[in-house]
C-alpha cells in the first residue's frame, strides 16, 4: 500500500487509518467487543493499514486500553496516534505516561492536542510536548481541530507540527476554504476524521429524525435535535438532497455509498490519511475496497459540484460540532 508522510516528521502512514473512538465501548457508540477490536487491528495490519487513531478521552481511556491489547506483539509495526484532552502544561507528562501505560507501549508515534484550549498558553503546552519528544516518549507532535489563528499561534512557537486532525467528508468540506491550504503551505499533514459523518454517508438514514441524537448534533442539523449545541438552523433539506445525489452516483458506479465517500476524501490533494471508525471486520473488508477504488475525474467533478451548495451554505467554519471552538 502507498504510504504518506506526516509533515516533516518522517513518519509514514497508510492513506486510511483505523478510527478507534468506539473501542472499549461507551455511551456514544454503545458496546464494542474486544474480540472485534483485536480482529480488526490484525486484519487491518495484514492488509497494509498501519495507522490507529485513539485519544485519552475516548471512553475514559478504554479506547487506548483496547487498542494496546489488540496490538500486543505487533505494536512496533503500527503507528499510534493519540490525543491529550486538555493541554495543561503542568499535567502533560503525567497524562502522556498514563496513555503509554494504557497503550502498553513506551512511545507514542503522534501525540496530538485534541482541541484548542485558550486557557493554557500555547507556548507552554508546546514546550512541554517538545520535552516529551526530546525524552523519547513521543515521536511527533500534532494538533487536532486547530483553526487558522490557533494553528498560526502554535506554529509561531517554533514547534514542528506533524499533523492537524480535522473533520472532512462530502458533507463537511469547510477545511478546503482556508485550513487545508495553510497546512499544505506549512507542510503539516492532515488526518481527516469522520469520512462517513458517523454513518450518515452510508445512506442508511432517510430523514434527520432517524439519525441517533449522537450523530444528529452536528451543525448540519437543526439545533433542536436532542444533543445539538450549536444554536444554528442547520441545512437538513440540503443534506438529504445532497445524499440523494451521492446515492445516484454510487449506484451508477455499482458501489456502496460509503466506498464512494471514503474514496472521494482520499483523492483530495493535501489529505494524508482518512480515519474511518471501523467496528468489525465486515466494515473493514468493505472499507479496504475504498483504498482500491479510484473515482474517475468525471465522478470527482460531479461530486464536487453537487456538494458545493451545502459547502456554500455551511461556510468556512470547520467546527461541525458547536461552531465555536475552532478559530
Ligand atoms: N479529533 C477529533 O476531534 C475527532 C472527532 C471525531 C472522530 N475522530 C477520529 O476519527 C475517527 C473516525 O470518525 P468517526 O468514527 O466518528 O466517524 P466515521 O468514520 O465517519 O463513521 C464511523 C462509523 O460508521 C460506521 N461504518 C464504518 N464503516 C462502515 C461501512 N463500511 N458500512 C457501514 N457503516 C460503516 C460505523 O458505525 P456503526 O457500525 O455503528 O454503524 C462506524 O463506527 C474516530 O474513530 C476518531 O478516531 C476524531
Amino acid at each position: 500500500m502507498e504510504m504518506r508522510r506526516c509533515g516533516k516528521s518522517g513518519i509514514e502512514i497508510s492513506p486510511v487509518g483505523i478510527g478507534c473512538w468506539s473501542y472499549g465501548g461507551g455511551d456514544y457508540w454503545g458496546p464494542q467487543s474486544q474480540s472485534d477490536v483485536t480482529t480488526v487491528a490484525h486484519a487491518a495490519m495484514d492488509a497494509g493499514i498501519n495507522f490507529f487513531d485513539t485519544a485519552e478521552g475516548y471512553n475514559h481511556g478504554r479506547s487506548e486500553s483496547a487498542l494496546g491489547l489488540a496490538l500486543k506483539g505487533r505494536r512496533h509495526k503500527a503507528v499510534i496516534g493519540t490525543k491529550i484532552s486538555t493541554p495543561d502544561p503542568s499535567r502533560i507528562r503525567e497524562r502522556c505516561e498514563a496513555s503509554l501505560e494504557r497503550l502498553q507501549t513506551d512511545y507514542i508515534d503522534i501525540y496530538m492536542v485534541h482541541w484548542p484550549h485558550d486557557e493554557f498558553p500555547i507556548d507552554e503546552s508546546m514546550a512541554e510536548l517538545t520535552k516529551l519528544k526530546e525524552d523519547g516518549l513521543i515521536r511527533a507532535i500534532g494538533v487536532s481541530n486547530f483553526g487558522i489563528s490557533q494553528l498560526t499561534a502554535a506554529l509561531n512557537t517554533g514547534t514542528e507540527l506533524a499533523v492537524n486532525q480535522l473533520c472532512y467528508n462530502l458533507l463537511s468540506r469547510a477545511i478546503e476554504i482556508e485550513l487545508l491550504p495553510l497546512c499544505q503551505k506549512n507542510n503539516i499533514g492532515i488526518l481527516g476524521y469522520m469520512p462517513l459523518l458517523q454513518g450518515i454517508l452510508t445512506g442508511k438514514y432517510k430523514s434527520a429524525s432517524e439519525i441517533p441524537p449522537t450523530h444528529s448534533r452536528f451543525r448540519h442539523f437543526r439545533d433542536d435535535r436532542p444533543m445539538a449545541n450549536h444554536g444554528e438552523k442547520g441545512a437538513e433539506e440540503e443534506v438529504f438532497k445532497t445524499l440523494e445525489s451521492i446515492r445516484e452516483i454510487a449506484e451508477g458506479e455499482q458501489i456502496p455509498m460509503s466506498r464512494l465517500a471514503i474514496a472521494w476524501t482520499m483523492a483530495r490533494s493535501g489529505i494524508t490519511c482518512m480515519l474511518v471508525g471501523t467496528r468489525n471486520v465486515d466494515e473493514l473488508t468493505e472499507n479496504l475496497h475504498a483504498i482500491k477504488y479510484t473515482p474517475s475525474k468525471d465522478v470527482l467533478k460531479r461530486l464536487d459540484i453537487l456538494t458545493a451548495p451545502l459547502l456554500e451554505k455551511m461556510g468556512a467554519n470547520p467546527d461541525y460540532f458547536t461552531g465555536k471552538r475552532i478559530r
